[in-house]
């Protein structure tokens, strides 16, 4: 079982973010983290960051017939991107969408996700931790389908 964790716009950058928000972690502490939840698992994980719109669309498509499920943080895009929506409904790919912050206590336009109504489920406000629950919850689905 293949697993792809995708982070969107400006994750890159985790570690010198708001750590309200963000915490205080790195993106390669955080992946390194996954690997070792991955291994546990016994599945294997790729990961893809980006700030490019259009590079996150391919890496979805790419995905088509060689990852079975998706972690993604599309960051900012989650609130504007028809184009990262209409990738992830496209690939029809499991994907569960995940937020560092609580977008829901936040800005207005943080509340409208436009990606989560493609995704099997959403995490948000947990941190970091989220990405490991939804790599949990994710293989757990893959696993009861098959
Ligand atoms: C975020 C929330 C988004 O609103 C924001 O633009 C991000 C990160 C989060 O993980 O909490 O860049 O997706």
């Amino acid at each position: 079982m293949k697993i792809l964790v995708i982070n969107g716009p400006n994750l890159q950058l985790l570690g010198r973010r708001k750590a309200e928000f963000y915490g205080t972690g790195t993106l390669a502490e955080l992946e390194e983290t996954l690997k070792g939840v991955a291994e546990s698992l016994g599945v294997d994980v790729d990961f893809f960051q980006s700030n490019h719109e259009g590079a996150l669309c391919d890496v979805i498509a790419d995905a088509i017939g060689k990852f079975d499920g998706i972690v993604i943080n599309p960051a900012a895009y989650t609130h504007t991107s028809v184009a990262l929506r209409d990738a992830l409904e496209a690939a029809r790919i499991p994907a569960i969408e995940v937020h560092l912050s609580n977008i829901n206590a936040r800005d207005e336009f943080r509340k409208i996700s436009l990606t989560a109504p493609v995704c099997i489920g959403q995490i948000a406000g947990l941190g970091a931790d989220g990405y490991e629950w939804a790599m949990r919850a994710l293989v757990k689905k893959l696993k009861e389908r098959s």
